[in-house]
C-alpha cells in the first residue's frame, strides 16, 4: 500500500513516525509525500493538551471525503491519542479503521492486511524498545534518536505516563549504532530523545557515560538531548557537557512554575531554589549556554501572586526561549481532579502575559548576539529567499546567511550582523 503519515506533538512522535515508516517499508509498503496518492493515511497523535486532540479530530473528519471516491482508503490512528481514546473513537464511527497504541507499531503490517479482523491494539508492553529497527530519517541534516521510552514521573498535570507507560532505556549499543549510522547518512546534528534523559541507564551505563561514548563518533558534529528533568540533572552530566566538544551549548530544562507551592502541587520534586542553582551551575560551567524551558500558566489553584513568582524567575533567568502553555485539564491526571481550577479567561490572560514577557527577553537575547562569531549548520534554503540558506547555531538559534545549495549540510563560521526575536542574520 501507499501510505502517508501526518505527525503531531513532540519530537518523540516524529521519531516514532520514522520507526513506523521503517516497519511499513520493511513489510513492502511505500511512503508517499502527498496524501492524494495514499491508500493508508496515518495520524500519529498527541494528547498533551486538549487542543492537540481537537485538531486531529478535525483532520480526520476533513479527510473522510476521500473514502467516497476510493472505498479502499484506510485511516489509522496512532500515538498518544490512540492510546488514550482510540477505542472509544473507533466505536463512535468517525471514520477510523485501525487504532494502534505506542507499543504496538510492530503489529501494523498485520493489522493493515487483516481486513479489519483486529482493528485495535493498545496493550502496553513494558519491554518494548523497538529493537533492531533502522528509523527512516525525514531530514537529511538533523536526526532524532530515541534513547528511552515512557515516563515514571507522574507530574500531576501530565498525561504522558498514562499513555506511554513506564520508563525503559534502550541498550546503549543500539543507541550508539543508530547515532553512527545517522552520521554516516550525513546527519551531523543528532538529538537524543527521552521524556527524562537524565534517568537513562543500561546496566552501569548512565546518561553522562552514554554521552561520552557518543561524543567519540567521528561521523557526527553535534549532539543534543531533550528533555532534562531538573531533579535528575547531575553534576557529572554538567561536567560531561562542558568537556565534550560535540555536545552543544544548549539545554532544554522545563521549569513549569517559579513558585514552590505550585511546583509541589505539580509533583515536580524540586524547589525553585534547586532549579536556579542548576541553571547557575550550567551557566558557570558552560559559558554562553542557551537555556530554554517549558512553563504552564494557570495550574489549578495558582494565585496571582504565585503567577507573579513565575514572571520574576523568567526575568531573573532570562531564558533564550520559553515554550509557554495554558494549563489544559487531562482526564485521569491528578491535577484534573483538583478543586480550584483556574477560570479559562485567567489562564489565557496569564499565558498572554508570559508570552509577551518572553518575547521581549528573547529579542534582547538575540540582539545581544550581534557582532559575535557563530557556527551555523546549514539545513535548508531560507523560507524567504533562494539566495539565503538557513540553519542552527550550536546554541539552537535559527540563523540565515547568504549561500547556495552546496552549503546545505555543511558547517559555516559566520558573524551575526542583525537579529529579530527569532532569527540571527549572519554574514
Ligand atoms: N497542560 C498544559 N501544558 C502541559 N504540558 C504537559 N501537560 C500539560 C497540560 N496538561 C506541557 C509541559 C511539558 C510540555 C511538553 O507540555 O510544560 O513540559
Ligand atoms: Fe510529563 Fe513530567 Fe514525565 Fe515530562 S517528566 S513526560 S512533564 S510526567
Amino acid at each position: 500500500m501507499n501510505f502517508y503519515i501526518e505527525t503531531y506533538g513532540c519530537q518523540m512522535n516524529v521519531a516514532d513516525s520514522e520507526l513506523i515508516t521503517s516497519i511499513l517499508i520493511s513489510a513492502g509498503h511505500q511512503l508517499v509525500q502527498n496524501m492524494d496518492q495514499a491508500e493508508l493515511i496515518l495520524f500519529n497523535t498527541c494528547s498533551v493538551r486538549a487542543h492537540a486532540e481537537e485538531r486531529v479530530l478535525g483532520r480526520i473528519s476533513n479527510e473522510q471525503h476521500r473514502k467516497k471516491t476510493n472505498p479502499n482508503i484506510k485511516i489509522g490512528l496512532l500515538g498518544c491519542m490512540a492510546q488514550r481514546i482510540g477505542e472509544k473513537l473507533l466505536e463512535s464511527n468517525i471514520g477510523i479503521d485501525i487504532v494502534a497504541g505506542v507499543d504496538q507499531y510492530n503489529m501494523l503490517p498485520a493489522m493493515i492486511t487483516s481486513d479489519g479482523d483486529f482493528p485495535v491494539l493498545l496493550d502496553f508492553d513494558s519491554k518494548q524498545v523497538y529493537h533492531d529497527l533502522m528509523p527512516v530519517h525525514q531530514s537529511n541534516t538533523c536526526g532524532f534518536v530515541t534513547i528511552m521510552r515512557g515516563c515514571n514521573n507522574f507530574c500531576s498535570y501530565c498525561i504522558v505516563p498514562h499513555v506511554r507507560g513506564r520508563e525503559r532505556s534502550r541498550p546503549w549499543k543500539e543507541v550508539y549504532a543508530d547515532v553512527k549510522r545517522a552520521g554516516e547518512q550525513g546527519l551531523k546534528d543528532i538529538t537524543l530523545l527521552g521524556q527524562n534523559v537524565n534517568s537513562y541507564h543500561d546496566g552501569d551505563i548512565d546518561f553522562p557515560k552514554l554521552l561520552k561514548y557518543l561524543n567519540s563518533i567521528d561521523e557526527i558534529s553535534r549532539l543534543r538531548f531533550i528533555t532534562s528533568h531538573p531533579k535528575d540533572l547531575s553534576d557529572s552530566l554538567i561536567e560531561v557537557m562542558s568537556s565534550s566538544d560535540k555536545i552543544c551549548e544548549h539545554i532544554h530544562l522545563p521549569m513549569q512554575s517559579g513558585n514552590n507551592r505550585i511546583l509541589h502541587e505539580m509533583n515536580r520534586n524540586y524547589t525553585i531554589e534547586h532549579y536556579l542553582s542548576r541553571v547557575n551551575k550550567l551557566k558557570h560551567a558552560i559559558p554562553g549556554i542557551a537555556v530554554t524551558t517549558d512553563i504552564i500558566a494557570g495550574f489549578p489553584s495558582e494565585t496571582d501572586a504565585e503567577f507573579e513568582d513565575t514572571l520574576s524567575v523568567m526575568q531573573e533567568l532570562s531564558f533564550d526561549y520559553a515554550f509557554c502553555f495554558k494549563y489544559s485539564p487531562r482526564e485521569g491526571t491528578d491535577a484534573a481532579g483538583m478543586i480550584n481550577q483556574v477560570p479559562e479567561e485567567i489562564r489565557l490572560s496569564r499565558l498572554q502575559q508570559m508570552i509577551e514577557l518572553q518575547r521581549k527577553i528573547t529579542y534582547t537575547k538575540f540582539r545581544s548576539q550581534i557582532g559575535k562569531c557563530v557556527e551555523v549548520y546549514v539545513e535548508s534554503f531560507s523560507k524567504k529567499s533562494d539566495s539565503f540558506v538557513s540553519g542552527k547555531t550550536r546554541d539552537y538559534k535559527i540563523a540565515v546567511l547568504s549561500g547556495t545549495e552546496s552549503d546545505i549540510g555543511t558547517l559555516k563560521k559566520a558573524t551575526v550582523i542583525d537579529a529579530t526575536a527569532g532569527t540571527l542574520i549572519c554574514e
